[in-house]
């Protein structure tokens, strides 16, 4: 079998990065824009010792589980890569994304209940984050999702994932950037403005903080007259802010931001308490989902524990902690972000919460220092996952329970295999949908000692 390889085959399975799954005499080939049960042609686009990639080059017979995508750029916007499939069974396909993690990785043969799916399946995404570039010779602004494995941009004018008050913002920037003569960003070349813009949405509100991410290290003249019109102009912007990123790197946020209009954060209604959220904190892209998980663990602890203490780690705005603060004695939280630390301080004394002790600081360490012992211990890492020494100083400092918040099964896997050979025992994992019509997937898992 060689690259350009051309066959036919069914899609059995699915993987946990959103491919098809076929197997052709035992070889598995991963096929990408494929869904179970379709019968495709595919092409050969990479052969290795133990697997092989393929594109789908005709649909003999589609999958019943295909649906139009209701976006007419989802083919070439590597934005939604399942759209294409009927959304309850992307639903099911999460549940088999954790359950495969945790059945291989883990080695734990837990049944996994099917996806909790999110409130909004459209208008749902409220972060977004494009990159930005110029046309060669009329120099106008360009906006949007790469086109999926490329660093070229895909214009987005309307994207029915997002609320459209993002679309119409974005559109201002495009239209009168190069009026006031702040240009689109040359990734090449690394000459030029603007490289991104980062909108921060509220679900509840329907206002927005702009980030204008900037390739320079201070505020010119054209940059704050800019930021003073879209302040302006549009009444739905609580916020201009810049941020600094003058480096030749693919991250978007520089380490520096600076407010040039109206507040540096946007508030968001979860639960019955009110949250802000910067530019560069953490917060879940789809509240009303986030909602769910929640709601979730705070009946959790409300149903099984009474005055308890309980550790928030990788904390964020400390979301879990200020959620479930009603129904517990105390919380510690703590998150390695200060920008995140300094809102959560201001959010808890806005809501009236004096249950909090923030921290600001790596989790491992923190928690290598820490005498306390806590009722819960709360774990809601980053894709990559917990350490092992910040998993062996969380199983230390619980009393009994252990919840992990996960946005990656592979690393939840890997990470409830290192609790349970200490002794643990996972209750139960239930996923929720956070990213409808991507493969990503967030898990709750409920552990006790
Ligand atoms: C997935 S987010 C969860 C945030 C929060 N629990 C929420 O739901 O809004 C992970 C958070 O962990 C923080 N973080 C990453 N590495 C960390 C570390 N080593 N120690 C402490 N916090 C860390 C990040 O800044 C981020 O805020």
């Amino acid at each position: 079998m060689k690259t350009n390889d051309e066959l036919t085959v069914t899609i059995e399975g699915f993987s946990n990065l959103g491919y098809g799954i076929a197997r052709d005499n035992g070889f598995v080939i991963f096929v990408e824009n494929s869904c179970p049960q379709d019968v495709v042609k595919i092409k050969l686009t990479k052969v290795t010792k133990n697997y092989a990639n393929a594109d789908v080059t005709e649909i003999i017979t589609p999958s019943p589980y295909r649906v139009k995508p209701f976006c007419a750029m989802q083919k070439v916007c590597g934005a939604c890569q399942l759209q294409f499939i009927d959304y309850d069974y992307q639903l099911e396909l999460k549940r088999q994304i954790t359950e495969e993690a945790i059945h291989h990785i883990a080695g734990l043969d837990i049944e996994i209940p099917l996806t909790i799916a999110s409130p909004q399946i459209k208008e749902y995404r409220h972060k977004v984050q494009y990159p930005v570039a110029e046309t060669k010779v009329s120099k106008r602004l360009l906006a949007g999702y790469y086109k999926q494995k490329t660093h070229e941009i895909v214009n987005i004018k309307y994207c029915p994932i997002q609320p459209v008050i993002c679309d119409e913002i974005i559109e201002f920037i495009r239209e009168n950037a190069p009026k006031i003569c702040v240009s689109g960003y040359n990734e090449k070349k690394h000459t030029g403005d603007l490289r991104h813009v980062v909108l921060r949405c509220s679900a509840s509100t329907g206002k927005v903080l702009v980030t204008l991410v900037v390739n320079s290290t201070k505020v010119f003249e054209n940059l704050k007259n800019f930021a003073n019109i879209i302040y302006e102009q549009i009444p739905q912007v609580v916020g201009v802010c810049v941020n600094f990123n003058p480096q030749k790197t693919n991250v978007i946020l520089g380490k520096k931001s600076e407010c040039i209009c109206g507040e540096d954060f946007v508030e968001e209604n979860i639960l019955d308490k009110t949250f802000k959220i910067g530019s560069n904190t953490f917060f879940q892209v789809n509240p009303k989902s986030a909602e769910n998980i929640f709601r979730y663990v705070k009946d959790y602890i409300k149903n099984n524990l009474q005055d308890a203490v309980v550790l928030d780690a990788y904390a964020g705005v400390t979301s879990f902690g200020v959620c479930i603060s009603d129904v517990c004695k105390q919380i510690v939280s703590v998150e390695e972000n200060s920008e995140s630390v300094r809102l959560g301080e201001k959010i808890a004394k806005e809501n009236g919460i004096t249950n909090i002790e923030f921290h600001s600081g790596d989790a491992a360490e923190f928690f290598k220092n820490e005498t306390r012992k806590f009722d819960a211990v709360i774990l809601d890492p980053p894709r990559k996952g917990c350490t092992k020494e910040s998993l062996d100083e969380a199983f230390r400092l619980s009393k009994g329970l252990i919840i992990y918040v996960s946005c990656n099964p592979a690393t939840l896997a890997r990470d409830l295999k290192i609790l349970t050979e200490k002794g643990c025992r996972v209750n139960s994992i239930q996923p929720f949908d956070m990213f409808c019509h991507t493969y990503h997937v967030e898990n709750v898992a409920i552990i006790s000692k």
